[in-house]
């Protein structure tokens, strides 16, 4: 049995939440195996796995292929689908429309959607369908050209209120959970013993109800650049890099294959083509 909306809600003041990133079938077994509480097919798909220069150039055809995946390795974690850039800035019917999708045909229990302008009414739409919402605050990639570009958000007294506005806003409308990203630690602490439903920080702090990374981030297998609240838990790029330069010498010097990877003849077979 999938974690639902309100398993996530119920773990709020009792134990932290995790959750991580998942893109595809293998990896999105082992996070599930490791028993992380949700995972997200990010739209940082974009950046991470499809190598595109922005989250705003990924579609709803892309996401959906990868959530599919996803869903098929995963057994207990909750999968939420990010809804992908101009996937829900649209008609409020075709955001519902976008957000059915990801749950009627890749799986998935929930949508993620970041905030901007219409936000509390898209979310009240997806919400009353019965579907699952994960609001998003502080650093919104898909349109970070509007809040002054990558940066930490919140930081004067002025758009710290409008961050724990916009987290009361979201809770009204329905959200199961908030994403908090790149919010400065002391106002994740107030939005966290604020709202009712948990905080999920990226680059927020310790107060948060849980924590969030990209999968590729943590694991050291995306070195294009890595944001100040990354963790490597692990070098995966380095340890690949070697295996592969360990394959290609072995092939060079006819080390692979070996013995126990050949398949033989009798020999009586082979005289009877080669004479
Ligand atoms: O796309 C993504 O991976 C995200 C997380 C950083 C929360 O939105």
């Amino acid at each position: 049995m999938k974690l639902s909306a309100s398993d996530i809600i119920g773990l709020k003041n009792k134990r932290k939440i995790t959750m991580l990133t998942a893109y595809d079938y293998p990896t999105a077994s082992l996070v599930d195996r490791a028993g992380i509480d949700i995972i997200l097919i990010g739209d940082s798909l974009a950046n991470v796995v499809l190598g595109l220069d922005s989250t705003t150039e990924v579609g709803m055809e892309e996401m959906l292929h990868h959530a599919k995946a996803v869903s098929r390795g995963v057994k207990s974690s909750m999968i939420i689908g990010d809804m992908p850039y101009n996937s829900y800035q649209v008609k409020t019917q075709e955001a519902l429309g976008n957000a059915k999708r990801f749950i009627e045909e890749a799986g998935c229990s929930g949508i993620k959607l970041e905030w901007f302008e219409h936000c509390p009414l898209v979310t009240e739409n997806i919400t009353r369908a019965g579907i699952p919402v994960m609001g998003h605050i502080g650093l919104t990639p898909q349109t970070a050209d509007k809040i002054g570009g990558f940066k930490v958000q919140g930081k004067d007294a002025q758009a710290a209120k409008c961050l724990i506005d916009q987290a009361v806003i979201l809770e009204e409308k329905g959200c199961f959970a908030l994403v908090l990203e790149c919010v400065p630690d002391k106002i994740s602490e107030i939005i966290t013993r604020k709202i009712n439903i948990p905080t999920i920080g990226i680059g927020a702090g310790v107060h948060c109800d849980g924590q969030v990374l990209v999968i590729n981030d943590m694991l050291g297998l995306f070195e294009r650049y890595t944001p100040k609240f990354v963790k490597k838990y692990a070098n995966l790029s380095s340890l690949i890099l070697k295996a592969i330069e360990e394959y290609k010498d072995e092939v060079i010097k006819e080390k692979f294959p070996g013995k126990e990877h050949t398949f033989t003849i009798k020999e009586e077979e082979l005289r009877k083509i080669c004479g």
